[in-house]
């Protein structure tokens, strides 16, 4: 929480509240937080912990690999069951610890903004839920967290929705590469508070099907929990054109001359992975260029078919590469500037008209099993999440402005990256690099110090 000081007081008398200071309060102003850059300019007093979130900001978060996940869910046993939950008990509390303080440290117009202040609530509730669990030492006490795991999870469904809208309406109040640095890091981190969190109530579905056996190696299954083993290149790139086609064809009519999707090259590749963060990005990215095809083809009034997209998958030694191609036009120059950006900067007017019409928009499909079957029942159901409907329920003309940025995230988050060429008037061709190994850490690290 804020640390606030009383504008009477010649010294400094720090109470702690809710970010917005309480109506009434009107003799109390935010002053920064101690731990804050500008504050620790201003006064010569060493830091020291003032608050239960200080000691939890000054834990490291502990990182993890899709190889290490894998390792440590092959072969199963209640211990490491007891391990897991004990890891995402005192992990997830440092994680949204740490994200709190970025959100304190954000202009106080920000902060203050209804959206933005709602994600602080839950955050700030949820942190002080996990931090006050007691170690999981049975199988119960497992089960009680759970629980919990589940509740947050269906509880942050409005997180980027509400994120979404906040950016927008912050777009002119803060340096537009502060605030995207920002979102980078908040959805990085919550991307990897919901990978931990889901894995850990997939193992322990695993681990109480009446058909699991304790210590015995899990290698035949093609999931370890939420990891797809050995995800296959070719058939994500089918499944997520066979959605992106089904969707252009409910936005166009049944008739639309909707381009071919082709697919070229290593068509044996495959990596470990998280199913939905793929076909999430894989699916943005062919629904941009499907789309950016329609329209240029309609434009020209030419009676042959709309060039198809060619997806070319290379499998390096440490890589695999999706290369996207389409013949759509490019991307317009004015767009340029603003294509990794959430606050999209001139364009944002119309992002808002768009986020008007969604109260709640899950990110992948991931998030929409999750809110559609709540608490223990959800550990019951198969584990095969995929994104894609959440590609074809949402409405197909909505413009979020989220998809290219968020891709990215999810990209980066696994040592990954994106990158789009335009060639003006032609088209575009889109890079995707997965880590073909699994074994490189989550990216906790904002853009801004990696491109450092
Ligand atoms: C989120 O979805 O934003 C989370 O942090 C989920 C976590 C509390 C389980």
């Amino acid at each position: 929480m804020f640390s606030i000081a009383l504008r009477s007081s010649g010294r400094r008398c720090r109470l702690t509240g809710s970010p917005v200071p309480a109506a009434g309060l009107d003799a109390v102003y935010l002053v920064p937080h101690p731990a804050s850059r500008q504050c620790r300019r201003a006064s010569n007093t060493a830091w020291r912990p003032v608050s239960v979130l200080d000691e939890w900001v000054a834990r490291e978060a502990r990182p993890i690999s899709l190889r290490q996940l894998m390792v440590f869910g092959r072969s199963l046993t209640e211990s490491r069951l007891i391990s897991s939950a004990n890891y995402v008990r005192t992990e997830l509390p440092v994680r949204i610890a740490h994200r709190l303080r970025d959100m304190q440290q954000l202009p106080y117009v920000v902060v203050t903004n209804p959206h933005i202040n709602d994600v602080y609530n839950l955050y700030y509730n949820a942190f002080d839920c996990f931090r006050k669990l007691k170690e999981v030492k049975t199988l119960e006490d497992n089960d009680r967290l759970c629980d919990i795991i589940a509740q947050n999870l269906k509880g942050h469904l409005t997180v980027i929705p509400k994120l979404a809208m906040g950016i927008l309406e912050c777009g002119g109040l803060m340096d537009p590469k502060d605030l995207d640095n920002f979102m980078n890091t908040i959805l990085r981190s919550r991307i990897s508070r919901r990978v931990i969190a889901e894995q850990h109530l997939s193992l322990t579905e695993t681990f109480n099907s009446p058909y699991f056996s304790p210590g015995a190696k899990l290698s035949e299954s093609d999931f370890i929990g939420e990891i797809f083993i050995k995800c296959s290149a070719k058939e994500v790139i089918d499944r997520c054109a066979k959605a992106v086609t089904a969707l252009a064809r409910s936005t166009n009519g049944p008739d639309a001359a909707v381009p071919d999707i082709h697919v070229v090259g290593h068509l044996d590749a495959s990596f470990p992975y998280i199913l939905s963060h793929i076909e999430y990005i894989v699916g943005e990215l062919l629904r941009n260029s499907v789309e950016a095809v329609i329209e240029r083809h309609q434009k020209t009034n030419d009676p042959a078919p709309p060039p198809p997209i060619e997806v070319t998958i290379c499998e390096a030694q440490e890589h695999v590469i999706f290369r996207i191609s389409d013949r759509g036009g490019g991307i317009p120059r004015e767009e340029l500037p603003y294509l990794w950006s959430f606050s999209k900067g001139p364009q944002s007017q119309k992002q808002l008209d768009n986020l008007g019409q969604v109260p709640r928009m899950a990110a992948t499909m991931q998030e929409l099993h999750v809110e559609d079957e709540l608490g223990r029942a959800d550990l019951k159901t198969p584990t095969y999440h995929s994104s894609l409907s959440s590609l074809t329920s949402r409405p197909p003309n909505l413009r979020l402005g989220m998809g290219l940025p968020l891709s990215r995230v999810y990209a980066e988050y696994w040592a990954g990256s994106l990158n789009l060429h335009s060639l003006e008037g032609y088209g575009v061709d889109a890079f995707l690099q997965i880590s073909r190994l699994g074994n490189k850490n989550e990216q906790l690290a904002t853009r801004a110090s990696m491109d450092a």
